[in-house]
Formats: structure tokens, C-alpha cells, sequence
């Protein structure tokens, strides 16, 4: 939910940390801070409400200078958006940064008597406060005693007032990566922020400690015994995690689709056949299990509900999606004979990552699809299958929500194959069909400017109702999730025979309609369920597969004809398109695409 950063070196500490935060920022943007030793080995701290560019303002006015820092970009949880409460925050001989939630703040003030002595609201500065409590020259002595004290989840970054140059950071749950360069050392929320700076990184485990210096980084666990990282190396290029001469990263991102389709797929097709042996998948895992389901949050539940649809009608599996965040509160049945697959293009979800312990504690197997290497969620599960999207950056998501639904289809068609739903000719087939994902894909993209004139139909409107039914339903509460979160229009995706229950009442004189029509068994209904909205007044875009005929007599508001793929494979080129549908909504509304006002990227607070 936030982002944190460290540096420690030879370079000055400022500008580090404020172009690494303008990476992080999509974590949270509300406030923004930074707290740097000077070469006095006094600890100066500038912060304030607002993005990092008006941080950059403020140190450009009045800048600390030093060779080692800390800084954060807030996403508001306990205490309001204001200067007081934007982090790093600084409690006696203590300055933290802190991504995560203290559950238990409340009982540690009034256990330590800090109800007067707080410059803020915040659960982040108590834990500075328990800190410099146990702190007596002896660092790691104080961390220990304090990650006992506190209940919820941390990462915590801090410099102590007699220890210049040196950084410390411990976690649970809340994620921190750590780099070392020829130049110092660096620690950051998530590895995009560490690309520009080294390209071998670790992530430092929960409940260990870091100590950060200019010339090494050590591990030690709680015992206070020396361990050694487990390094892994930055799997995308760097200059991926850039616009790319587009606007916003979502459109960079939108249009990187068909090049990282095509690079998480082709890997793992061997001998013309869907192959998971690469990722360490066992045919063994795909053949015994007796169910599937999956837990995931946001777009990635809605990647779930899409591999529902190929699941049960291609392998004949019973399979479930639950949100992560009531998995756990709805008495799921999940034992041995379950697959879950927890879908999270972060990895660092806590409602995820908390599922898939729970599912482990049900005796599940559990399988992640993931993007970024090494994530919580990665490595809570029993196996896991990356994405290769490359850095996700727009809080939307896109490329990791297509590439989600690539390896489902991938796992879908290895899993028809070894229980013998598909012979080796129905598998190529299936196969061949999912490598004509990005050129088709393409073909929607090519055509961008025809949907973002379509989009000025919806510029002004209220709210707007989508429907489908089957998978075009699943594709629409994806696209209909995209719309609300950038351009916030109020926006309903629903099961188009559903809409006559009770739902229709609200469709008035030219309410907008989207529609989505590529399913051909179902297709003939979905045309009579948008009758009944045209009949009542409302005006419908009709997103439409090229092959199947138009309604002569109906009246559209707009047509956008579908490149054609097999029905099964018409989530992919429809979903481009409904992304760039809302793209341009919000484009055109004059918003800030990329950073949604009250999201984060990353939600690591259940
Ligand atoms: C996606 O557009 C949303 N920003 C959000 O729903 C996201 O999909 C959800 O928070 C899950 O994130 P994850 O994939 O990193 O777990």
C-alpha cells in the first residue's frame, strides 16, 4: 500500500531516493518523504502531503544533503493525508519508514505512555516510538524486541541517530527487495524501483534483518546469527519499466500485450503441446486433483473467472473462484483433493497470500500465477508460474491480467491433455489457437483510435451498464472494473438474462449499454436481452465477433467488430478492446490515468 526506499553509499542520498520514489509512487501517492544523514551524522527529514514532484519541490527549496536516507510515498491507512503524518517519521533517537499496518498501536501507547509525546497519527510513528523505547546502542537487540511488541504487518526501514551511513529493515508480510551496486547499497518495496540501480537483488526474508552499509549488506535472523541471501537477478529489461513515449504507462502497457503474450506463452509450448515442465509443474498435480479453486482479488479474480469457463467446459473439472478477501470468513471446502491457484500479478496481496495459507492449513495444493520473481505469494505456494509481463507500473491492470488469463489457458490445455480430454491433435489445435493471440490482439490495437472515438459516447455519462452472458460476461465485469477505477463512472457488468430481474428498471431514455457478443451458443439470446434494453431507450456499443451477422433492424450507438478467434479465445482481442475503451474515457476526462485517486497498486492491508 506504500512504498518505501533506502539508500546508503557513495552518491548523494536525495536524488536516489526521489527518482526511486517516483517509481514507487504508484504504490501510494498521497504524501511523500524522505530523511537523509547528513555528513554531520544529524538525521534531516523533508516530507509533505501530495506526489513525490512536490516533495522534489520542497528539497529543491531546501535540500538535505547526505549519503544515506530513507524515504516513503503513503497510501493513507491510520491518520489522514497531511504533513505531520507522511513517513519517514522520527521518534527520539529513531527515523522509520513503514509500509504495513500496526493492529495493535493503540494498546503500545498507552503500554509506552506515548499519548502525549506523538507528532502524529499514525501507528508508523509508534513503532519508531517502540523502537528508540528498546534502542540502548545495541540495534538489532532493539528490532528484535520490538517486532515482538507489534501485531499486523511491517516493513520497516530505519536509520538510527548514532549509526550514520548505516540503514537497518525488517518485514512481515509487506514486502522489501535489496540490492547492492559498486556504489552502496539499496532496499525498496518492489524490484522496480532497485532496476535502474543493480540488477541482483534479494528479498529479504520475513522476521530476518538487514543492516545496509556503502560497502555490504548483512543478514542476520532473530537470534542475532549471520545468514546468507538468496539473490535472484532482475528478469526484465530496464528500460521496460519506463513510458516509452506514451503518456501514461497504462497505454505503453495496454499496447505491450501481444509482445508479452507471445513471451509467456512460447516457452511453454513443446512439441506443439501446452508444457509446464519448465515451471516445474507435475502432470501428476494436474491429473489427481479432484477440484480447482481459485483465490484472487480485482482484475486477477476476474483472470479466474475466465479460466473457469475453459476449465469446466474443456476438462470437465468442477472449479471455484473466491474472492481472497472472504475465503477464508465463508467456509470454502478446500482439502487434498483441491487445487488452488492463487492469481496475483504483485504477489504481494495480503488477501491472497492469506489464502493461500489458509488453503495449505486446509491441505491443498497450492499453485501461484505471478509476476513478480520471488514474491510472498510465489513463494507461500507449492508451485508457482510466472507471468512475463514485465513491470505492471499503471495501477490498472492489463498485460498482467491477459498474460494471467495466457497461462490459464495454458495450464487449461495441459490439464485437457494429461486426463485426456484432448488427444495430441485437439491440443495442437487449442495450442495453435492460443499462439494466434497476440496477432489478433494486434489487430484491435491497430485500430485504437476507432474505440477511442466510440469512448466519447460514455465521456459524460453517470453510469453505464455492460452485458453479456457466459464469457462475455466474465469479460465484461473486467471490462466494467477498468472503466470504474480510471474514469470513475459508475459502471455495472451483468449476465444479460439477468438484467430483466429487477436490474432493467434502471435503464432509462439513452442510459449507455456496452455489449458483448462473441459467444455463438449463447448468441441469439444475448441479441434478444439487448432488444429489451434498446426498447426501453437505451443506447448500445456492440462489441461484436466479425463473423457473426448484425441485427439490420436494431440501432446501435456505436459497432466494433471483433477480430475472429475461436468463441473460447474471444476473452483476449474483447478485453483489449475494453481496455481501451476505458483508457480513452479517462484519458479524455482529463485524469490521471495511471494513479486512480484512493488506489494503490499494491493492497497490503486486508
Ligand atoms: C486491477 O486493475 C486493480 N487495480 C486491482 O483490482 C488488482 O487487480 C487487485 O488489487 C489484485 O492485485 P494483484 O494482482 O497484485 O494481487
Amino acid at each position: 500500500m506504500c512504498g518505501i526506499i533506502g539508500y546508503t553509499g557513495v552518491e548523494e542520498a536525495q536524488k536516489i531516493m526521489l527518482d526511486a520514489l517516483e517509481i514507487l509512487e504508484y504504490r501510494g501517492y498521497d504524501s511523500a518523504g524522505i530523511a537523509v544523514c547528513g555528513r554531520d551524522g544529524s538525521i534531516r527529514i523533508r516530507k509533505c502531503a501530495g506526489r513525490v514532484k512536490d516533495l522534489r519541490l520542497l528539497c529543491e527549496k531546501s535540500g538535505i544533503f547526505g549519503t544515506c536516507g530513507i524515504g516513503h510515498t503513503r497510501w493513507a491507512t491510520h491518520g489522514g493525508v497531511s504533513d505531520a503524518n507522511a513517513h519517514p517519521h522520527k521518534f527520539g533517537k529513531v527515523t522509520v519508514a513503514h509500509n504495513g499496518i500496526v493492529e495493535n498501536y493503540r494498546d503500545l501507547v498507552q503500554r509506552y505512555h506515548l499519548e502525549e509525546k506523538l507528532q502524529s497519527q499514525t501507528d508508523s510513528e509508534v513503532a519508531a516510538a517502540v523502537l528508540d523505547h528498546f534502542y540502548n546502542t545495541d540495534p538489532l537487540a532493539a528490532i528484535r524486541k520490538t517486532v515482538l511488541k507489534l501485531k499486523g504487518t511491517f516493513a520497516l526501514s530505519i536509520m538510527f541517530d548514532d549509526i550514520p551511513g548505516t540503514i537497518f529493515a525488517v518485514r512481515n508480510v509487506s514486502p522489501i527487495v535489496i540490492a547492492r551496486a559498486q556504489g552502496g547499497s539499496m532496499l525498496a518495496s518492489d524490484v522496480t524501483a532497485l532496476g535502474q540501480y543493480s540488477r541482483e537483488y534479494f528479498v529479504l526474508p520475513e522476521f530476518y534483518v538487514a543492516e545496509l552499509k556503502e560497502t555490504a549488506v548483512e543478514l542476520y535472523d532473530m537470534a542475532g546469527e549471520a545468514a546468507e541471501p538468496e539473490w535472484l537477478t532482475v528478469n526484465w529489461d530496464v528500460d521496460r519499466g519506463s513510458k516509452g513515449g506514451y503518456p501514461f504507462y497504462m497505454e505503453k502497457e495496454i499496447m505491450e500485450q501481444p509482445q508479452v503474450i507471445r513471451e509467456t506463452v512460447m516457452p511453454r509450448i513443446q512439441g506443439g503441446i501446452p508444457d509446464l515442465g519448465g515451471d516445474g509443474i507435475p502432470d501428476s498435480l494436474l491429473m489427481d486433483c479432484k477440484r480447482i479453486c481459485v483465490v484472487a482479488c480485482g482484475t486477477a479474480m476476474h483472470a479466474g473467472l475466465v479460466g473457469k469457463a475453459l476449465m469446466q467446459s474443456l476438462v470437465r473439472i468442477h472449479m471455484d473462484v473466491e474472492l481472497a478477501s472472504e475465503f477464508m470468513y465463508t467456509d470454502v471446502i478446500v482439502d487434498e483433493d483441491t487445487l488452488v491457484i492463487a492469481i496475483s500479478q504483485s504477489g504481494e496481496t495480503i488477501d491472497t497470500l492469506e489464502a493461500v495459507k489458509h488453503a495449505k492449513k486446509s491441505g491443498a495444493k497450492t499453485l501461484a500465477i505471478v509476476n513478480v520473481r520471488g514474491a510472498s505469494v510465489a513463494r507461500a505456494s507449492d508451485y508457482v508460474i510466472y507471468t512475463n509481463a514485465g513491470p505492471e507500473i499503471a495501477v490498472a491492470s492489463t498485460k498482467a491480467y491477459t498474460t494471467q488469463l495466457a497461462v490459464l489457458y495454458l495450464l487449461t490445455g495441459r490439464m485437457a491433455y494429461v486426463r485426456g480430454s484432448f488427444g495430441a491433435e485437439e491440443a495442437k489445435a487449442f495450442a495453435g489457437e492460443l499462439m494466434r493471440v497476440p496477432e489478433v490482439m494486434q489487430r484491435v490495437l491497430d485500430r485504437k483510435e476507432e474505440i477511442h472515438y466510440i469512448a466519447r459516447s460514455i465521456l459524460n455519462a453517470q453510469n453505464v451498464f455492460m452485458m453479456g452472458r457466459g464469457l462475455d460476461h466474465a469479460i465484461l465485469l473486467e471490462g466494467s472494473l477498468k472503466l470504474k477505477e480510471i474514469s470513475y463512472i459508475h459502471s455495472e457488468a451483468y449476465a444479460s438474462g439477468e438484467l430483466k430481474h429487477g436490474t432493467i428498471a434502471l435503464i432509462t431514455e439513452d442510459t449507455p449499454v456496452v455489449a458483448v457478443v462473441t459467444q455463438g451458443k449463447v448468441k441469439s439470446k444475448e441479441f434478444s436481452n439487448i432488444k429489451e434494453v434498446q426498447s426501453r431507450g437505451a443506447g448500445v456499443i456492440l462489441f461484436i465477433k466479425e463473423t457473426f451477422g448484425l441485427e439490420k433492424e436494431a440501432s446501435w450507438e456505436s459497432v466494433f467488430m471483433l477480430p475472429a478467434m475461436e468463441d473460447g479465445f474471444m476473452v483476449m482481442p474483447a478485453s483489449a478492446a475494453l481496455q481501451l475503451l476505458a483508457y480513452y474515457v479517462s484519458l479524455d476526462k482529463g485524469l490521471d490515468v495511471d494513479k486512480p485517486r484512493n488506489l494503490a497498486k499494491v493492497v497490503t492491508v486486508e
